[in-house]
């Protein structure tokens, strides 16, 4: 299954830096600091100790771009709470818009706290630049079957109000036992029609 063997390619602290775009689809991951972007990234890619992680949110500094083969590309970011939101805006706001071969962003939420204010940003701001991103709920593990659906049925209703580009499917993952994550890989599959 090719979402195995998995490399590093390069990181970034700054646009200039962002490898050329190539053809390779791509999908990136947001979300608030600590929401568990890097570990899923491992998980999805089967390879404990590709992306460090961190129980210090704030842990990663720099986009950072992997790869699949020539297949695919993965990108993970620093959490939204990390930089300030002009470092995060210099940078990452640039990538996703300009980012030709960027397929999906996945926004990772936890359900436990539900949506956040700089959640809906990032939303706003992806459906003014027509761009696809897709929910994903993140340390299921963590909550009992009815608290995660109740907090995922709520989460669904905030995003049937207004959110455009949404791809209308919130999956659950868990890093840990790896619940969700065939399920996720299936999409970006699908996401980046490979
Ligand atoms: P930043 O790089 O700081 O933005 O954080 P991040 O979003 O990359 O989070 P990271 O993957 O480093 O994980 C943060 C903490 O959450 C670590 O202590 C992880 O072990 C923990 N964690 C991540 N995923 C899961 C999960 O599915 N279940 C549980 N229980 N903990 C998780
Ligand atoms: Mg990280």
């Amino acid at each position: 299954f090719f979402f195995s063997p998995a490399e590093f390619v390069k990181s970034a602290t700054d646009f200039s830096m962002i490898p050329e775009n190539t053809m390779i689809p791509e999908v990136a991951f947001v979300g608030r600091s600590n929401i568990g972007k890097s570990s899923l990234i491992n998980g999805l890619v089967n390879r404990n100790g590709l992306v460090k992680t961190s129980s210090k949110p704030g842990h990663t500094r720099m986009m950072n771009f992997f790869k699949l083969g020539d297949k695919l590309s993965l990108v993970d970011m620093p959490g939204y709470g990390w930089r300030s939101r002009d470092e995060w805006g210099g940078m990452i706001i640039s990538y996703l818009q300009n980012r030709k071969n960027l397929r999906r962003i996945y926004i990772l939420v936890d359900p436990s706290h539900g949506l956040k204010e700089s959640d809906t940003q990032i939303m706003k701001l992806l459906d003014s630049s027509g761009l696809s991103y897709q929910v994903v709920l993140t340390k299921m593990d963590r909550l009992s079957k009815t608290k995660y659906s109740t907090a995922k049925a709520e989460i669904e209703a905030e995003l049937v109000k207004g959110a455009i580009c949404c791809f209308p499917l919130v999956l659950g993952v868990s890093s840990k036992t790896k619940d969700g994550l065939d399920e996720l890989r299936a999409a970006i599959v699908k996401a980046g029609q490979l």
